[in-house]
């Protein structure tokens, strides 16, 4: 229980949205700073109720999380569907809401959708009676900041606001310890005398647990941009050395060999050099579909055409992986099992989010293909709502959803998903893919056993005697 006394003596920040972001950074802040009570709200009830659920179960799967959770849930951490309340006695507001890619309207379709920000803003101002620092958490187009300081002061004389930007940098599945140990923390405000106070009071909360070399301080519009050029930077990386292994699999390189030698220049360094069916995750398409529009509403076509790109090249390298599953099949798949294992967008998460797993089942459900598929930790559920969402997008209808839905079945395990299968294909790098038994798994396939591995993770020559055709990205081995 908060008491009054703590209110009086206690730093209050309050979190809106309770998702991928919000909770994980909340838990950390809360571990690191147990002089400060913070709230995270969220519309979805379900989901508040999760977080203050059973601890093995919390809405978000990442490693690690559930320890921190456990150690400051109703201490100093506390989750709430009661989101006025938390801003009125807040005096520093974290926003960390979905900013998806627009499905209607103006620059749909790339543009970001600001929704769920705008809404969060008009209420932090009708419930704000106290002054607060607003901080811009979510992933926004430049400007956002400024726009949601307009829309705070529209209706409200009395009460100071001051935004910051103050961008995540996490990634899913190793979200703690990139939270415990960030690269940067950077915080963007105004450069007045109450914007550089607000950016000092957001350093103190990192600064717990942060060292003060870490702590990077712009404008708002340079933090706005870092963070998308950041991700766009990442996103580049993969499709660079993906573009690359397209050449690698009609010659005789070998992207792994070509990604160690270049990553060994330290000017370019290893990260993020490795080939795959494709990027996923919730956010380097949308923000650099973001960062082509905002290109492209300025004026600069060139610069806009060279980051889409990056999007197209991962379009490409999908469709390039079924192509060649169904090329070795004789271009012949319908009512043939495919096994699809792994659905997450990446190992240690069981978010699925754009995954590549979603486009490639797609693509076999249309050529006829009966689609078996396990996954560790994304749930049954989850997976039909991805099916079901995309198939939409392409403007299938409610009929034909169900006859594709009806070609597709559900495993917990990696034997049962394989067996008689055409074709095996890997698109998770989950460990436990690495050390399958394929002799098992020949056993109980009466066609020659094909691995695809979509993820590299296989060694090929440890493959020889159980499976028959072997295919990865970017290695014209066998
Ligand atoms: P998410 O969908 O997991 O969570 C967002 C939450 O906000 C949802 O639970 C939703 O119900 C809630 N919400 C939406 N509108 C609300 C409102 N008006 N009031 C209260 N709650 C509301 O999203 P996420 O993955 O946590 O991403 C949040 C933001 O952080 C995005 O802008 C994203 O680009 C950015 N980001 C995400 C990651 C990541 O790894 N997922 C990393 C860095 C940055
Ligand atoms: C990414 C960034 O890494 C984070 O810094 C950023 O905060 C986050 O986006 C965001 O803004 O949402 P995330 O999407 O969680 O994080 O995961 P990544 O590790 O970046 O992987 C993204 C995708 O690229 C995955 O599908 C992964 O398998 C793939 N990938 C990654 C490759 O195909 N090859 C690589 O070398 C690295």
């Amino acid at each position: 229980m908060v008491t009054k006394e703590r209110l009086e003596i206690r730093k209050q920040i309050c979190c809106i949205g309770a998702g991928y972001v919000g909770g994980p950074t909340m838990a950390v802040i809360a571990l690191n700073c147990p002089d400060y009570d913070i709230t995270v709200v969220d519309i979805n009830k379900e989901r508040i109720d999760s977080w203050n659920g059973d601890i093995n179960k919390l809405p978000i799967y990442e490693p690690g999380l559930s320890e921190i959770v456990n150690k400051t849930r109703n201490k100093n951490l506390f989750f709430s569907n009661k989101i006025d309340d938390a801003i009125n006695r807040s005096e520093i507001i974290f926003m960390a809401v979905n900013t998806p890619t627009k499905t209607h309207g103006d620059g749909k379709g790339m543009a970001t959708d600001l929704t769920f920000v705008e809404d969060c803003t008009k209420r932090i101002s009708k419930n704000s009676h106290t002054n607060k620092i607003v901080v811009e958490k979510s992933t926004a187009p430049l400007g956002t900041a400024e726009k949601i300081k307009e829309i705070l002061i529209q209706n409200k004389s009395s009460v100071e606001f001051e935004v910051i930007s103050n961008p995540e940098f996490l990634a899913e599945g190793t979200a703690i310890n990139d939270l415990l140990n960030p690269d940067r923390v950077l915080i963007g405000g105004e450069e007045s005398l109450n914007g550089q106070k607000a950016v000092n009071e957001i350093s103190k909360i990192y600064s717990h647990w942060v060292s003060s070399d870490k702590i990077i301080t712009t404008n708002l519009w340079s933090s706005e941009l870092s963070k998308l050029a950041s991700n766009a930077f990442l996103a580049q990386r993969i499709s660079s050395i993906n573009s690359l292994s397209a050449l690698c699999d009609i010659t005789g390189a070998n992207i792994k060999e070509v990604s160690r030698a270049v990553g060994a220049d330290s000017r370019i360094g290893n990260k993020f050099l490795e080939a795959s069916v494709g990027f996923g995750g919730s956010c380097f398409k949308k923000d650099i579909l973001n960062l082509v529009y905002l290109c492209k509403f300025y004026g600069l076509n060139e610069v806009s055409e060279y980051w889409h790109q990056v999007i197209k090249i991962n379009t490409y390298q999908k469709n390039r992986f079924v192509n060649r599953i169904v090329k070795i099949l004789k271009n012949d798949i319908s009512n043939k099992n495919i096994t699809i294992l792994g659905w997450a967008f990446k190992k240690n998460t069981n978010d699925s989010r754009e995954s590549a797993s979603i486009d490639v089942t797609n693509y076999l459900l249309n050529l006829g293909a009966k689609v078996r598929i396990y996954d560790p930790m994304v749930s049954n559920k989850k997976i039909i709502n991805d099916i079901q969402e995309s198939l939409k997008n392409i403007n299938i209808d409610d009929k034909n959803i169900e006859e594709f839905l009806s070609k597709i079945s559900f495993f917990d395990n990696v034997i049962d998903a394989s067996k008689d299968s055409e074709c095996i294909a890997i698109l998770t790098e989950w460990d436990e893919f690495k050390s399958i038994n394929w002799s098992i798994i020949k056993n109980h396939t009466s066609s020659p056993l094909f691995v695809a591995d979509g993820r590299n993770i296989l060694n090929p020559d440890s493959l020889k005697g159980s499976v028959d055709i072997y295919i990865s990205v970017g290695n014209f081995k066998y």
